[in-house]
This record gives C-alpha cells, structure tokens and sequence, in this order.
C-alpha cells in the first residue's frame, strides 16, 4: 500500500473547501446530507470547519451503495429518507468513480424542492466518468487507482486510516477491479 494524499495535505484541503463552501452559502444556514459509509470522516472533519465559519450546521446522512468489495454493481441503491425542503443542501461523497451515485442521489434530491443543492466530494478520478455530472466542490483530483483511509474501504477494511493510500497490484479488466492479480 503506498500513501498518495498525507493527514496534513487532507486537514488543509478540508479548511480550504470550507471557506468555498461558507462564502457560497446565502441563509446562514447550511443542511449537509452525506453518503454512507464512506463520507462519514470527511463528513466530521468538515462540519466542523464550517461551524468555524459561523454556519448553523444540520446534518444527516444518506445510504448508497454501488460497490461490492471493488466491483461496481452498477445499480445504485439507496435509500433517501430526508427533509429538505427549502433547505439549503450540501450533499457530501466521500469520491466520484463513475459519477451514477452522486447523479441518482441529486434527482432524487431534487424532486423534494430543496432551496438549493450544491454538491461537494473529496477525491475525483475525472477519467472515470460516465455520466454528465458537475461537482461544485472537489479536494483532490486523482487518478485512476483504488484507494482507501479517510473512511474509504476495500472489502470494510481500512476506513480508519488517517491518510489516503492507493492498494498496488490491482488490476481492472473494463469497469471492475480485481483483487490479488499481480501486474
Ligand atoms: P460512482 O457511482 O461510480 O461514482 O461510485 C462512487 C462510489 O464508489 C463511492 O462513493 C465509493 O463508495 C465507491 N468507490 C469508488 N472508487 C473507490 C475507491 O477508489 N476506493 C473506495 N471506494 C470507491
Ligand atoms: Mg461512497
């Protein structure tokens, strides 16, 4: 495993994407919804730099799960059970891969006439992408690697690492990673 975005890179970039963030926001008032499971580090650490912004921030969470230890499903389940009417939004992922997950999420979430609804996700692997889909706030755009720490996960593992770390020796036959076959 080989670490690809430091503890401190990470800190720095939260600070950043909260000044954006706050600068943007019109009420005072902001209703983050993030995306089980692996949002819910991201999630913490942001809300709290918001909160340094004099935001009133509200939270809560939706589950959505595409991926079955490294391969995409494709079908994005999820389950959005939330009250947002008028509010203003800030739907939070912890990464973009193809971008279905955080495109379903948003219809739907616009259907419940939110005031607004901006979107912001920590990693980007761009190259990946198959859907049209614009992110507001994006940290770190990375290449096309599976990565894990910060909440992310293979197989429910690793989600507690503090730092981002790519696992080597994956390989990806057309949408789907494999594990354990050496380059
Ligand atoms: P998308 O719908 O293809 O954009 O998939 C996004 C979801 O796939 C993310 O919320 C993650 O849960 C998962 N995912 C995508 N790439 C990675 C990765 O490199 N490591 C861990 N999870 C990933
Ligand atoms: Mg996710």
């Amino acid at each position: 495993m080989k670490t690809l975005i430091t503890e401190k890179q990470i800190r720095l970039k939260v600070i950043e994407l909260a000044e954006g963030i706050s600068k943007d926001n019109s009420s005072g008032k902001l209703h983050v919804l993030f995306v089980l499971k692996g949002a819910f580090i991201f999630c913490a650490d942001l809300v709290r730099a918001l909160s340094s912004h004099k935001l009133d921030v509200t939270v809560d969470y939706i589950i959505a799960k595409s991926y079955v230890g490294t391969e995409s499903t494709g079908d994005v389940k999820s389950s959005v059970d939330v009250d947002i009417k008028e509010k203003e939004v800030l739907l939070l992922e912890d990464i973009i891969d193809t971008g279905r997950t955080i495109k379903r999420l948003k219809e739907e979430l616009m259907k419940m006439q939110p005031k607004s609804l901006r979107t912001v996700c920590l990693l980007d692997k761009p190259s990946r992408r198959d859907v049209d889909i614009k992110i507001d706030y994006v940290g770190f755009e990375i290449e096309d690697r599976f990565v894990v720490g910060y909440g992310l996960d293979y197989d429910e593992k690793y989600r507690y690492l503090p730092f981002i770390a790519e696992i080597e020796n994956l390989v990806r036959f057309a949408h789907n990673w494999n594990v354990g076959i050496l380059e």
